[in-house]
Parts: structure tokens; C-alpha cells; sequence
């Protein structure tokens, strides 16, 4: 395996909570690199796009009310396997089944607000890395 990188956010449920810092500095514990880093709020247009392959599920539009609730944090994350190891940090997707220790086990209350996302595949990092950091703002692969 090489270097790779995933998309990771977090979510506007950990933003209001406080929780911000403590999931970057577990992003640093971790060993991940940070490619990129931004704070925004987005709109709703914006977390539909993000979140297209979802659209027409039942829980489509609850998932885009709540990621353009707040402001978020975007981070590019390069490590080596990146994706797998940013899922693991942040378990399951429902936080009731997710392991000890993870972020959403720590920090999440539900299904539908589980305070991380991380992308689930090498093309889908690469198009949701794109989507938060257009241009150069992410120094090219190595
Ligand atoms: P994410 O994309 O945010 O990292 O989450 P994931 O891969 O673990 O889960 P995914 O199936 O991609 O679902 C995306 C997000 O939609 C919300 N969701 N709500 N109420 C529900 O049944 C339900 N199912 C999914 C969650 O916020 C989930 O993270
Ligand atoms: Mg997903």
C-alpha cells in the first residue's frame, strides 16, 4: 500500500458541541498528514451535491438539512492506507454499533448526526477532495 488520501469532515453536530479540536488533534495521534484544512458553512445546494449518490434515499433530506445546519471543517488526510484508516478512527456509521474508542463512539448521538464522514473508496476521495479544494490549494500526490 502507499500514500493515500481521504476526505474527512467534521460534522456540524461536533462543531456545536466543542468537539472540533479534540478530533484534530486524534487526526495528528493518529498519524495522519493534513493536506488541507478549511472551515465553511454549506449551503443547502451544496451539501445535496456532496452527498448525490444518497439522493432519493428516505433519509436524504434529513442528511442535507442537518450538514448545512452549521459550519463544518473539511480536511484532506494522507496517510498511508488513509481511507480504511480514517473509516476505523471513525467507526461505524451508526454510533450505537460503533467500537469503543472511535470518534462517532465518543462523540456522535445518532444515526442521522454522527459527527464525521470519511470518504469509502479511492474515487470517491478523489472527487470529494476536489469538491472542498478546487485549484492547487492541495500540493499535488507525490
Ligand atoms: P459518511 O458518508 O458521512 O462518512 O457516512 P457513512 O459512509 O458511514 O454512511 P453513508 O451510508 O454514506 O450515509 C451518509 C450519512 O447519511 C446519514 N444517514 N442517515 N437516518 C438514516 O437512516 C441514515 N442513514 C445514513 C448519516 O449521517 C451518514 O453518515
Ligand atoms: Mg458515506
Amino acid at each position: 500500500m502507499s500514500l493515500q488520501r481521504t476526505l474527512a469532515i467534521i460534522k456540524p453536530d461536533a462543531m456545536d458541541a466543542g468537539h472540533a479540536g479534540a478530533i484534530i488533534a486524534r487526526i495528528h495521534e493518529e498519524g495522519f498528514t493534513v493536506r488541507g484544512l478549511r472551515q465553511l458553512h454549506l449551503t443547502q445546494i451544496q451539501a445535496e451535491g456532496f452527498y448525490a449518490v444518497h439522493r432519493g434515499r428516505p433519509f436524504f433530506d434529513e442528511l442535507v438539512q442537518f450538514m448545512s445546519r452549521g459550519p463544518i471543517i473539511v480536511l484532506a488526510l494522507e496517510a498511508e492506507a488513509a481511507i480504511d484508516k480514517w473509516r476505523d478512527v471513525i467507526g461505524a456509521t451508526d454510533p450505537a454499533k460503533a467500537a469503543a474508542g472511535t470518534i462517532r463512539k465518543l462523540y456522535a448521538a445518532s444515526l442521522g448526526e454522527n459527527a464525521a464522514h470519511g470518504s469509502d473508496a479511492p474515487e470517491t476521495a478523489a472527487v470529494e477532495i476536489g469538491y472542498f479544494f478546487p485549484g492547487c490549494e492541495v500540493r499535488p500526490s507525490i
